[in-house]
């Protein structure tokens, strides 16, 4: 197979918060990557921007810092990356004040793609995007990027959307969900969209239940003070779990075309149904051995959810009758994410009870291995009569594509690319992310108001047993949580 690598046009990208950590990790080592790749042209610039008071090569000393870090030994080329390094510049800024503005607009082209990167505490976004406009730095074409979290709830969201909207245009704004540049989440259009096998089938007819699983083994420890204000609601399920809620229940778009594409998503999130108490279980970790999450948090009498688990029903033609389950946690038995779209029995059965039937299942694996395997039943080899046997199709990227699967850019990589071509596919839009606020506050607000206390459960676990009992109580089970 072709590794297919398109260069993008010549670039100035600004990323504010530059020294942060998200830089640190994520955004600098993705864009390293990239131009090794051969994506990135020679002629691009990079420009660190944060409040801390450094030379360019103080900055770029930080670079090769975060590339020692976070890039595989493999690919850490001197050559290659003193390249790199000779087109990044750093300028001290003050986002609310006026320092290190004439010095930024003096290194940003106007002729070429601009992209700024808002890597900040979303109270600063306005800032920016004011001066940004009044120091006439943005060309008509900028892009701004911006990160999770988008708003706190339906009003804060609004008031973002109308502050970033006062300097820029809808076409211009990214606003960053990591989960939609993973590789598996775009593979997941690609499999309903560019196969005739499963669209058939893709409805309430056919399938019985989706499940969507985000577990992760990792505590809060060390962001417990801006999880504590979150929690897994507001962290995990307005944003990510919804993303591939729609991704897997949305119409055909007419054309792989960004507003195409969330207009349907859109509407997923626009027919979701109120949820009540019955529907939701949430948990918060507790660890025998040391920390439990109020430790982690450093709010003993915090009421914040580490874990949850929901049914949610799509009230469209398709879906009517078909519940999705969504749950994600922290400090759970093992790092996975996955989706399972659990299809129903066969409308007769022409074998024996006893012959050992399941059901069929599409299993999509966002990681770790990412891939897909569709579970089907066949005969079990060998004599001895008609006895069934579950087999899995399984098409691990890393197997069927052999090297280009196994090095397939991170989320942050490809998104950053896509910024760069102005494709905005992957990227939520401003009505998207506060229908899917409008959906989750009442939820919270629910909690608020009944000061309901998550159940505790045990770190390493699966979760809380009653998250156990959501399914049960409708005769299903989840999956495993295993890697
Ligand atoms: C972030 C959340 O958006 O996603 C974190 O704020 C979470 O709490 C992270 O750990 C999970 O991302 P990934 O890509 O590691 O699954």
């Amino acid at each position: 197979m072709v590794s297919r690598v398109i260069p993008v046009d010549p670039f100035d990208l600004v990323i504010f918060g530059a020294t942060g950590d998200l830089a640190r990790r994520k955004i600098l080592p993705g864009l390293y990557r990239r131009f090794l790749g051969g994506q990135i042209p020679d002629e691009a610039c990079l420009i660190g921007a944060a409040r801390a008071s450094l030379s360019d090569d103080q900055f770029r000393a930080q670079i090769e810092a975060a590339i020692a870090e976070f890039v595989d030994p493999a690919k850490r080329d001197p050559a290659q990356i003193a390249r790199f390094l000779r087109c990044v510049r750093y300028v001290a800024i003050d986002a609310t004040g006026e320092e290190g503005w004439a010095q930024l607009k003096a290194l940003v082209r106007p002729d070429r793609v601009q992209a700024f990167y808002f890597s900040v505490a979303p109270t600063l976004f306005g800032a920016l995007a004011e001066r940004l406009h009044k120091h006439e730095i943005a060309n008509s074409e900028a892009r701004i990027v911006v990160e999770k979290p988008f708003g706190r709830d339906l009003a804060s969201a609004r008031a973002l959307n109308g502050t970033l909207a006062a300097h820029f245009d809808e076409h211009q704004i990214y606003r960053i969900d990591h989960y939609l540049g993973k590789e598996t989440v775009q593979n997941l259009m690609a499999v309903r969209f560019a196969n005739i096998l499963f669209e058939p089938l893709w409805n309430a007819q056919f399938v019985d239940h989706v499940q969507i699983t985000v577990a992760e083994t990792v505590g809060v420890g060390g962001r417990g003070a801006y999880y504590d204000k979150s929690g897994a609601m507001r962290d995990m399920v307005q944003n990510h779990l919804m993303q591939l809620l729609c991704l897997i229940a949305m119409e055909p778009p007419y054309h792989f075309d960004p507003d195409a594409v969330r207009d349907e998503k859109l509407k997923v999130i626009r027919a979701l149904d109120p949820l009540t108490s019955e529907d939701i279980v949430r948990g918060q970790y507790v660890d025998a051995r040391g920390k439990s999450y109020v430790d982690d948090a450093e709010n003993p009498a915090s009421r914040t959810e580490s874990y949850i688990a929901l049914r949610c029903h799509v009230a469209n033609w398709r879906w009517k009758g078909t519940p999705f389950y969504l749950r994600t946690g922290k400090k759970l038995r093992a790092r996975t994410s996955e989706i399972a779209v659990v299809f129903k029995e066969p409308p007769h059965s022409i074998f024996d009870d006893d012959t050992g039937w399941r059901e069929n299942m599409l299993v999509i694996r966002l990681q770790p291995n990412e891939g897909m395997n569709l579970k089907m039943m066949i005969k079990e080899p060998g004599p001895g009569g008609m006895r069934l046997v579950q087999v899995p199709l399984d098409m691990s990227f890393a197997d069927a594509l052999g090297e280009e699967g196994a090095d397939m850019p991170d989320a942050y990589e490809r998104l950053i690319m896509d910024v760069i071509r102005g494709n905005q596919t992957l990227f939520m839009r401003g009505d998207e992310v506060e229908a899917a606020w409008a959906w989750t506050d009442p939820i919270i607000a629910g909690w608020e108001a009944t000061k309901a206390r998550p159940q505790r459960y045990d770190a390493g676990s699966s979760g809380p047993e009653d998250a156990l009992m959501l399914m049960h109580r409708d005769a299903r089970r989840w999956r495993e949580i295993r890697e």
